[in-house]
């Protein structure tokens, strides 16, 4: 590791039986504008984005990082951003080989690239699925004319409505991305959101309370947004209208047709492992002694100097002890269907009965339900999650 890494390490005495399941996480940081709202690590392509750099810095970022995940086996891959959607099918395939060729893919892997409406046509997605995309998340946002102006995105609602029809000539398994409570929205105007959505008949459908993020545009400007009760009855609203039309809310911001969960993302909230490559990717990767977090370098140019001088890493730590109870709850809570009791030890290396204390407390407050086998946030858990992931924060001497 190079000298200029902040590396903090204290030792955690973590022993784990076994290594979590792997996905791989690759970023792609640009966009055509950057949208108000947003504190993603996107930037606004200026000129041609340089795609043939950026590839060939990614397959080098794979090769440094193979060493950490050796002979480990991957069961999903996902390009976000930024607009992953800017680079051509060409560039998607030739990362996608570079994968399969550097690494062990599962049978089956569902492979997800996101897509912006405003940057797609239809050669493209036909494309990304030769290439072997399998699964596309499209950034609708809403499907209100006025909203989308409001909200600074550089496609109208009918480009949204075609880009779903074409992605659905190449592709069964479509994420569209929605959120609520947006500048000016009445619930009435939420519900026409969700009805449009449940009428495009994807299999998934993510819907965002739109948060206002610091460094973002809306929070240097903010815009009039819909009051605390106003927003939890468009929560109630997309719901009940989802629920009525057969989708099961799996996690906290997602629905699904049965069967139909993101397998990356699910990965995510069981605490499994991830390797995330591109400008400012996050990994967390296990090793029989303990847990790892790491960050590249985040501007585009930055991380296209480093990954050429060998050093792709800004951060890299080891997880604390005393902050693995607390992140594996702040992923694992999210899940309607909570976690095997199992689980902990076995992504942790932790017995449960540290968190015995909080634990009681959630379920004496009804916001967990829990038996011998499983533990699961209780209706009330779900709408006061951050109630609930307050009680599993770590004593920290003052
Ligand atoms: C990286 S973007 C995905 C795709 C693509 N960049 C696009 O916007 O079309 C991921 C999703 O996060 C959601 N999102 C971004 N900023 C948000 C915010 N401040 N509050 C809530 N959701 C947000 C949006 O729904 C967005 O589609
Ligand atoms: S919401 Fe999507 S398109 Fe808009 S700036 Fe963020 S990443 Fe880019």
């Amino acid at each position: 590791m190079s000298a200029d890494v902040a590396v903090a390490a204290p030792p955690s005495g973590v022993r784990l039986a076994q290594l979590p399941p792997l996905a791989l996480y690759v970023h792609i940081p640009w966009c055509v504008k950057k949208c108000p709202y947003c504190d993603f690590n996107s930037h606004q392509a200026r000129g041609e984005v340089p795609e043939k750099a950026y590839v060939e810095a990614l397959v080098s970022d794979l090769e440094q990082a193979l060493p950490e995940v050796w002979g480990r086996r991957v069961g999903s891959v996902f390009f976000g951003g930024g607009t992953p959607s800017l680079f051509s099918a060409a560039a998607i395939e030739t990362l996608i080989a570079a994968f399969r060729a550097r690494l062990t893919l599962s049978p089956g892997c569902e492979i997800t690239l996101e897509a912006n409406p405003g940057t797609f046509e239809a050669e493209k997605f036909r494309g990304y699925r030769d290439a072997g995309v399998t699964r596309l998340s499209i950034g609708v946002q809403s499907f209100n004319p006025g909203q989308l102006q409001a909200l600074g995105r550089i496609h109208d609602d009918g480009e949204a409505r075609r880009a779903i029809e074409i992605a659905q000539q190449h592709f069964d398994n479509i994420n569209l991305d929605l959120m609520y409570a947006l500048p000016g929205q009445t619930p009435e105007e939420a519900r026409a959101d969700v009805e449009s959505a449940i009428a495009a008949e994807v299999a998934h459908l993510s819907f965002y309370h739109l948060t206002i993020e610091p460094n973002t545009h809306f929070h240097r400007h903010p815009p009039a947004l819909p009051d605390d009760d106003a927003s939890a009855e468009m929560q109630d609203a997309i719901g009940a209208a989802l629920e009525v039309a057969g989708y099961v809310h799996y996690e906290t911001s997602a629905w699904a047709r049965p069967d139909r969960e993101c397998r990356h993302n699910l990965n995510y909230w069981r605490f499994g492992d991830y390797l995330g490559i591109g400008a400012g990717a996050h990994s967390k990767i296990s090793f029989p002694d303990r847990i790892t977090r790491s960050a590249r370098w985040k501007q585009p140019k930055d991380y296209l100097e480093r990954v050429r001088e060998g050093r792709p890493l800004q951060e890299s730590r080891e997880i604390g002890r005393e902050d693995l109870v607390f992140e594996f709850m702040m992923n694992a809570l999210r899940l309607t269907e909570g976690f095997p009791v199992a689980m902990l030890a076995e992504r942790t290396g932790l017995q449960i009965a540290l968190a015995e204390k909080p634990l009681r407390e959630a379920e004496a407050k009804g916001l967990i339900v829990r038996s011998h086998e499983r533990i699961a946030p209780s209706a009330l858990g779900r709408r006061f999650l951050n109630d609930l992931l307050q009680l599993f924060l770590p004593l920290r001497p003052s």
